[in-house]
Protein backbone atom coordinates (compact mmCIF):
# COMPACT_ATOMS: atom_id res chain seq x y z
CA UNK A 1 0.00 0.00 0.00
CA UNK A 2 1.11 3.91 -0.39
CA UNK A 3 1.98 4.82 2.80
CA UNK A 4 1.41 8.84 1.75
CA UNK A 5 -2.09 8.26 0.50
CA UNK A 6 -2.69 5.80 3.60
CA UNK A 7 -1.90 8.63 5.98
CA UNK A 8 -3.49 11.30 3.78
CA UNK A 9 -6.96 9.12 3.54
CA UNK A 10 -6.74 8.37 7.55
CA UNK A 11 -6.60 12.07 8.50
CA UNK A 12 -9.06 13.09 6.14
CA UNK A 13 -11.52 10.24 7.74
CA UNK A 14 -10.64 11.25 11.30
CA UNK A 15 -11.69 15.12 10.46
CA UNK A 16 -14.88 14.01 8.64
CA UNK A 17 -15.80 12.34 11.85
CA UNK A 18 -14.70 14.97 14.23
CA UNK A 19 -16.51 16.99 12.33
CA UNK A 20 -19.83 15.21 12.16
CA UNK A 21 -20.01 14.50 15.64
CA UNK A 22 -19.44 18.05 16.35
CA UNK A 23 -22.64 18.74 14.43
CA UNK A 24 -24.89 16.62 16.26
CA UNK A 25 -26.01 14.81 13.42
CA UNK A 26 -28.42 12.20 13.97
CA UNK A 27 -26.29 10.11 11.33
CA UNK A 28 -23.43 10.26 13.29
CA UNK A 29 -24.87 9.09 16.38
CA UNK A 30 -22.92 5.97 17.81
CA UNK A 31 -23.07 5.70 20.98
CA UNK A 32 -26.74 4.77 21.58
CA UNK A 33 -25.77 1.09 23.20
CA UNK A 34 -29.64 0.75 24.58
CA UNK A 35 -33.27 1.82 24.93
CA UNK A 36 -32.48 3.03 28.27
CA UNK A 37 -29.25 4.52 27.84
CA UNK A 38 -30.31 8.13 28.34
CA UNK A 39 -26.92 9.82 28.04
CA UNK A 40 -26.56 13.17 25.98
CA UNK A 41 -25.19 11.44 22.79
CA UNK A 42 -28.22 9.08 22.82
CA UNK A 43 -30.92 11.95 21.87
CA UNK A 44 -28.34 14.23 20.39
CA UNK A 45 -25.28 15.10 21.90
CA UNK A 46 -24.07 18.55 22.41
CA UNK A 47 -24.18 21.87 20.38
CA UNK A 48 -22.93 25.36 20.82
CA UNK A 49 -21.89 24.59 23.85
CA UNK A 50 -25.94 23.42 25.25
CA UNK A 51 -26.90 19.98 25.60
CA UNK A 52 -30.25 18.19 25.31
CA UNK A 53 -30.10 18.16 29.79
CA UNK A 54 -32.30 15.13 29.06
CA UNK A 55 -30.86 12.88 31.80
CA UNK A 56 -30.71 15.66 34.60
CA UNK A 57 -34.38 16.46 33.52
CA UNK A 58 -35.22 12.80 33.73
CA UNK A 59 -33.80 12.43 37.08
CA UNK A 60 -35.18 15.93 38.62
CA UNK A 61 -38.14 15.78 37.09
CA UNK A 62 -40.24 16.24 40.21
CA UNK A 63 -38.42 19.64 41.04
CA UNK A 64 -41.07 21.59 38.25
CA UNK A 65 -44.64 22.40 38.77
CA UNK A 66 -47.26 24.49 38.13
CA UNK A 67 -46.70 27.97 38.72
CA UNK A 68 -48.61 29.21 41.61
CA UNK A 69 -49.04 25.24 42.85
CA UNK A 70 -47.33 22.06 44.19
CA UNK A 71 -49.18 19.96 40.77
CA UNK A 72 -47.53 18.48 38.04
CA UNK A 73 -46.74 21.24 35.39
CA UNK A 74 -50.03 21.28 32.94
CA UNK A 75 -50.28 22.79 29.30
CA UNK A 76 -53.08 25.15 28.80
CA UNK A 77 -54.55 24.28 25.50
CA UNK A 78 -56.82 25.99 23.16
CA UNK A 79 -58.07 24.56 20.21
CA UNK A 80 -59.49 27.23 18.48
CA UNK A 81 -56.16 29.56 18.62
CA UNK A 82 -54.31 26.62 17.86
CA UNK A 83 -52.02 27.92 21.05
CA UNK A 84 -50.45 25.83 23.84
CA UNK A 85 -48.75 27.63 27.16
CA UNK A 86 -46.75 26.63 29.57
CA UNK A 87 -45.68 28.07 33.04
CA UNK A 88 -43.39 26.56 34.85
CA UNK A 89 -41.54 26.79 38.06
CA UNK A 90 -38.77 25.15 39.03
CA UNK A 91 -37.15 24.53 42.45
CA UNK A 92 -33.58 26.42 41.40
CA UNK A 93 -32.48 28.43 38.85
CA UNK A 94 -30.22 26.03 37.81
CA UNK A 95 -33.50 23.63 37.24
CA UNK A 96 -34.99 26.78 34.90
CA UNK A 97 -31.80 26.98 33.32
CA UNK A 98 -31.22 23.22 32.15
CA UNK A 99 -35.19 22.99 30.85
CA UNK A 100 -34.77 26.07 29.19
CA UNK A 101 -31.71 24.48 27.11
CA UNK A 102 -33.36 21.57 27.02
CA UNK A 103 -35.82 23.58 24.96
CA UNK A 104 -33.58 25.35 22.86
CA UNK A 105 -31.58 22.42 22.06
CA UNK A 106 -34.20 20.74 20.86
CA UNK A 107 -36.03 23.36 18.77
CA UNK A 108 -32.28 23.71 16.82
CA UNK A 109 -32.46 20.32 16.09
CA UNK A 110 -36.08 20.13 14.69
CA UNK A 111 -35.20 23.32 12.57
CA UNK A 112 -31.80 21.42 11.35
CA UNK A 113 -34.03 19.24 9.64
CA UNK A 114 -32.79 16.88 12.49
CA UNK A 115 -35.02 13.82 14.29
CA UNK A 116 -34.67 13.36 18.12
CA UNK A 117 -36.34 10.44 19.35
CA UNK A 118 -36.43 8.60 15.17
CA UNK A 119 -38.49 5.51 16.58
CA UNK A 120 -40.96 7.36 17.63
CA UNK A 121 -43.88 8.57 15.50
CA UNK A 122 -45.20 11.46 17.12
CA UNK A 123 -41.53 12.95 17.56
CA UNK A 124 -40.92 12.37 13.76
CA UNK A 125 -44.55 14.17 13.49
CA UNK A 126 -43.35 16.96 15.35
CA UNK A 127 -40.06 17.56 13.30
CA UNK A 128 -41.54 17.36 9.97
CA UNK A 129 -44.57 20.21 11.58
CA UNK A 130 -41.42 22.39 12.68
CA UNK A 131 -38.95 22.31 10.01
CA UNK A 132 -42.13 22.91 7.72
CA UNK A 133 -43.30 25.64 9.92
CA UNK A 134 -46.51 24.87 10.79
CA UNK A 135 -46.14 25.90 14.33
CA UNK A 136 -43.75 27.87 16.54
CA UNK A 137 -42.65 27.41 19.94
CA UNK A 138 -41.24 30.79 22.25
CA UNK A 139 -39.75 30.09 25.19
CA UNK A 140 -38.78 32.48 28.45
CA UNK A 141 -37.38 32.33 31.74
CA UNK A 142 -37.43 34.94 34.64
CA UNK A 143 -35.53 33.43 37.62
CA UNK A 144 -37.27 29.74 38.05
CA UNK A 145 -40.07 30.48 36.03
CA UNK A 146 -40.19 28.86 32.70
CA UNK A 147 -42.84 30.38 30.35
CA UNK A 148 -43.16 28.21 26.71
CA UNK A 149 -45.50 29.12 24.00
CA UNK A 150 -46.78 26.74 20.82
CA UNK A 151 -48.50 28.39 18.13
CA UNK A 152 -49.45 25.69 15.27
CA UNK A 153 -51.49 27.35 12.34
CA UNK A 154 -52.90 23.70 10.99
CA UNK A 155 -55.24 21.53 13.15
CA UNK A 156 -53.17 18.60 12.19
CA UNK A 157 -49.82 20.59 13.94
CA UNK A 158 -51.99 21.51 16.56
CA UNK A 159 -52.87 17.59 17.36
CA UNK A 160 -49.00 17.18 17.05
CA UNK A 161 -47.98 19.52 19.84
CA UNK A 162 -51.03 18.83 21.64
CA UNK A 163 -50.15 14.94 21.50
CA UNK A 164 -46.58 15.57 22.96
CA UNK A 165 -47.56 18.16 25.65
CA UNK A 166 -49.84 15.60 27.04
CA UNK A 167 -46.49 13.31 26.29
CA UNK A 168 -44.62 16.30 28.47
CA UNK A 169 -47.00 16.11 30.71
CA UNK A 170 -48.30 12.79 32.04
CA UNK A 171 -44.78 10.98 31.59
CA UNK A 172 -41.54 13.14 31.55
CA UNK A 173 -42.80 15.70 34.05
CA UNK A 174 -45.03 13.29 36.36
CA UNK A 175 -42.63 10.31 35.94
CA UNK A 176 -39.78 10.79 34.63
CA UNK A 177 -40.87 8.22 32.24
CA UNK A 178 -39.08 8.93 28.76
CA UNK A 179 -39.41 5.04 27.71
CA UNK A 180 -43.33 5.44 26.24
CA UNK A 181 -43.42 5.00 22.64
CA UNK A 182 -46.18 7.31 21.26
CA UNK A 183 -46.05 5.58 17.78
CA UNK A 184 -49.78 4.59 18.42
CA UNK A 185 -51.06 8.19 18.83
CA UNK A 186 -49.33 9.69 16.10
CA UNK A 187 -51.06 7.11 14.00
CA UNK A 188 -54.52 8.37 15.08
CA UNK A 189 -53.65 12.13 14.64
CA UNK A 190 -51.86 11.37 10.95
CA UNK A 191 -55.76 9.02 10.14
CA UNK A 192 -57.60 11.94 11.07
CA UNK A 193 -59.35 14.52 8.55
CA UNK A 194 -57.32 17.32 10.74
CA UNK A 195 -54.45 15.55 8.65
CA UNK A 196 -55.88 15.20 5.29
CA UNK A 197 -53.72 17.72 3.40
CA UNK A 198 -50.25 16.46 4.22
CA UNK A 199 -50.98 13.04 5.01
CA UNK A 200 -49.02 11.57 2.37
CA UNK A 201 -46.43 13.80 2.55
CA UNK A 202 -45.89 12.92 6.14
CA UNK A 203 -45.83 9.20 5.69
CA UNK A 204 -43.50 9.72 3.23
CA UNK A 205 -41.39 11.33 5.99
CA UNK A 206 -41.89 9.30 8.64
CA UNK A 207 -40.97 6.30 6.40
CA UNK A 208 -37.48 7.91 5.45
CA UNK A 209 -36.81 8.71 8.76
CA UNK A 210 -38.01 6.41 11.14
CA UNK A 211 -35.11 4.47 12.83
CA UNK A 212 -35.72 1.18 14.70
CA UNK A 213 -35.47 1.80 18.11
CA UNK A 214 -32.51 1.32 19.42
CA UNK A 215 -30.51 2.25 16.73
C1 LIG B 1 -36.89 11.23 25.40
C2 LIG B 1 -36.36 12.33 25.83
C3 LIG B 1 -36.82 13.68 25.31
C4 LIG B 1 -36.84 14.14 24.02
C5 LIG B 1 -36.37 13.43 22.78
C6 LIG B 1 -37.39 15.47 24.06
C7 LIG B 1 -37.61 16.27 22.96
C8 LIG B 1 -38.34 17.42 22.96
C9 LIG B 1 -38.75 18.14 21.77
C10 LIG B 1 -38.43 17.73 20.34
C11 LIG B 1 -39.46 19.21 22.16
C12 LIG B 1 -40.17 20.24 21.25
C13 LIG B 1 -39.34 21.48 21.01
C14 LIG B 1 -40.13 22.46 20.17
O1 LIG B 1 -41.27 22.16 19.78
O2 LIG B 1 -39.62 23.55 19.86
C15 LIG B 1 -39.51 19.17 23.60
C16 LIG B 1 -40.20 20.07 24.38
C17 LIG B 1 -40.28 20.00 25.74
N1 LIG B 1 -39.68 19.09 26.57
FE1 LIG B 1 -38.60 17.51 25.98
N2 LIG B 1 -37.70 15.79 25.36
C18 LIG B 1 -37.36 14.72 26.16
C19 LIG B 1 -37.48 14.64 27.51
C20 LIG B 1 -38.01 15.61 28.33
C21 LIG B 1 -38.10 15.54 29.77
C22 LIG B 1 -37.61 14.34 30.62
C23 LIG B 1 -38.69 16.70 30.18
C24 LIG B 1 -39.03 17.17 31.58
C25 LIG B 1 -39.04 16.40 32.67
C26 LIG B 1 -38.99 17.49 29.01
C27 LIG B 1 -39.62 18.71 29.00
C28 LIG B 1 -40.01 19.39 27.87
C29 LIG B 1 -40.86 20.57 27.88
C30 LIG B 1 -41.47 21.26 29.11
C31 LIG B 1 -41.04 20.94 26.55
C32 LIG B 1 -41.88 22.14 26.03
C33 LIG B 1 -43.34 21.84 26.03
C34 LIG B 1 -43.83 21.16 24.80
O3 LIG B 1 -43.12 21.05 23.79
O4 LIG B 1 -45.01 20.72 24.84
N3 LIG B 1 -38.54 16.80 27.90
N4 LIG B 1 -38.81 18.09 24.05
Amino acid sequence: MNTKRWIIGTGMSLVAVAFLSACGSSSSKTTRTSDNNTSETAESGTSEGKSSNIPYLKQNHANYSEHGSTQTPAPVKDANTKTINWTISASTEEDAIKLQEHLKFMEDRLLNDQNPRAWDKLFLMEAYMKYNKYYTTSVERSGTNVVVGKNATTACAYEVISAHSDAVQGDFFARGDIMVDYSLKAETILASSACNDVRTSLENYITSRQKRRGH
